[in-house]
Parts: C-alpha cells; structure tokens; sequence
C-alpha cells in the first residue's frame, strides 16, 4: 500500500489549528444570531465538511438538529468530474424548516448549487449555505455562498476534513497540496 507523507506533499500551511479555531467559533455565533431561535437544521456534506461541521456545531449557542448528506463529484482525483451523484441522502424531512448547508470548500460551485436544488424542492422555511473555504476566482459570481470561512485562491488544499484520494483529511491544519502531486 502507498504510504505518502505530510513532509513530501504539502507545500505550505494556510491556516493553523489555532487560526481555524478562531473562525469558527465567529461563524457559529453569526449563525447562532441569525437562526438561533429557529432550531436550525445543520446539514453536513460527508466527508469533507465533517470537521467543521462539528466544530460549528459546538461553537452555536442553541438548539440545532443535525443530519448528513453525502454527494460525490470528485472521484478519486484534484479535478471535479462535472457531475454531482447522491450518495446518501438526508434522514429527516426537512419542509418547513431552516437548514443550513455546511461545505468544506467551494470550487466550480456545483456541489452547492446541486443541494440547494435539491432542497429547495422539499420546501424548506429557509436555506442558509456557508462554507469553511472557498476559490471566489473559480466560479460564477452568481453562486454566492451566504457565509465563508476563507477566500483561498485556485490551489489544492487539504487537511481540516478536505482530501486528496482521501489522504490527509486528518491533518488539523489546511495546507495547500504540491502541484507535482496531482499534475
Ligand atoms: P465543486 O462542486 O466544484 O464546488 O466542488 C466542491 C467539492 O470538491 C468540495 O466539497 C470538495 O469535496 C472538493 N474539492 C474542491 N476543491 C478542493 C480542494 O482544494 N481540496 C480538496 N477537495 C476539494
Ligand atoms: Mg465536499
């Protein structure tokens, strides 16, 4: 089995556990401001967002109901495939409530734009989408994204939930991936 290494693949840190840490704990009061006294269902998109999200989770001050959702439009590779599949959908009904879209990251847009289709259809009373990062220079400007942790450019990056072929999701810090490992 390939085993590949922190000290080979990753170029540089952008944003340390700490610097994480401090961000999410803004997001999850603003939400908590805005939604707090709506219950507010905290949807997670597996599995990239599944360390953010729970970290948001904690950092709410309120009652939240939370769920997941699995979709793919990666594969195994750095270059999304152009087609979102559902993997897994949500367990609860969601009509009539207020969700909030959890992402890791948004690249080309699609993912998001997918799942607020896909929700839209089951009338919720609100969708709030929010993403830990986001490549502002990698898709329309159209597909806004109402909360954003950070603006990143057009890298590769991983750790903090975010992989490539599932390596490093563990990693507590977001570094960007070497080029030379996906070129
Ligand atoms: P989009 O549909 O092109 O916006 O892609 C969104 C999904 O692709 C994210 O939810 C991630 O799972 C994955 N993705 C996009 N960019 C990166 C990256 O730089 N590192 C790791 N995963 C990424
Ligand atoms: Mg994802």
């Amino acid at each position: 089995m390939l085993i590949r290494t922190p000290e080979q693949d990753i170029e540089r840190v952008l944003y340390t556990e700490k610097a994480i840490a401090a961000r999410v704990e803004q997001l999850g009061a603003e939400l908590t401001a805005k939604l707090g006294d709506q219950r507010p269902v905290l949807v997670c998109v597996l599995k990239g967002a599944s360390f953010f999200y729970i970290d948001l989770c904690r950092c709410m001050n309120c009652p939240i109901d939370m769920d997941f959702i699995a979709v793919s439009s990666y594969g195994a590779g750095a270059r999304s495939t152009g087609v979102v599949r559902l993997i897994k959908d949500l367990d609860n009904n969601i009509t009539g409530r207020h969700v909030i879209i959890v992402e890791d990251i948004i690249d080309s847009g699609l993912t998001m734009q997918y799942l607020k289709q896909l929700f839209a259809a089951r009338d919720p009373a609100s969708v709030t989408t929010i993403s830990f990062l986001d490549k502002a220079g990698c898709h329309d400007a159209s597909l806004k994204t109402d909360l954003v942790g950070f603006e990143i450019g057009n890298e590769f990056v991983v750790g903090y939930g975010l992989d490539y072929a599932n390596y490093y999701r563990n990693l507590p810090y977001i570094g960007v991936l070497r080029p030379e490992c996906y070129n």
